[in-house]
């Protein structure tokens, strides 16, 4: 069945990528310095866990193995909020870029969830859809207590002064240059030139 096979792989990313949170969520906690967040990424990290072991379920009651594909779409999602951890922002600033790359996590999962969930739906299997369910409402709970903790965050960071431009490191020159290329990809489709910097 065709779209057994699509379920099984999306579940399998999903699979992945729940692991990849499982490592990277402590780096979350620790970096950040406001209670509050450091608190929700601590709370969903017991749950991230939670979740590696329900998805083991539904792959016993699929009789299939969880592992056997990387989610490469998670690893860049993981590798941007590196990049928001080792940002020289001070302050609520800082905990603002780390709030982008946490709801990032976040809304990424939802999609997978969701996806899966209706192709499970369409299979007629509501043990595995139960289950999955489960999961996205806590992801959807934990990306609404990070944008409510954030709005305070942001509030703060708007009066915080813009730091001193520092110079690009070849991370970010790679990046700019990527971001560049990206623009001028588009154009054509767009029917607009590239902007000058
Ligand atoms: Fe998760």
């Amino acid at each position: 069945m065709a779209l057994k096979s699509v379920l099984i792989d999306e579940l399998r990313d999903l699979y992945s990528a729940e692991n990849q949170l499982v490592k990277a969520l402590p780096n979350l906690a620790k970096g950040s310095k406001n209670p509050k967040l450091k608190s929700i990424f601590t709370d969903h990290l017991a749950e991230t866990k939670g979740q590696v072991e329900r998805l083991k379920k539904v792959f016993a009651e699929l009789g299939e193995k969880p592992t056997g594909q990387h989610c490469n779409g998670m690893e860049g999602v993981i590798e941007e909020g590196k990049d928001a951890l080792e940002k020289d922002e001070e302050g609520s600033s800082f905990e603002a870029g780390l709030i982008g790359a946490a709801l990032r996590t976040e809304h990424y999962e939802i999609a997978g969830y969701e996806a899966s969930i209706s192709m499970a739906t369409a299979l007629g299997m509501p043990k595995i859809v139960k289950l999955l369910n489960s999961t996205l409402k806590e992801e959807v709970s934990a990306a609404k207590k990070i944008t409510a903790a954030g709005a305070p965050i942001m509030k703060l960071s708007a009066k915080e002064p813009e730091a001193p431009k520092q110079p690009k490191t070849g991370k970010e020159k790679y990046s700019a240059k990527k971001s560049k290329e990206d623009e001028s990809h588009a154009a054509p489709e767009l029917g607009t030139s590239t902007t000058v910097s």
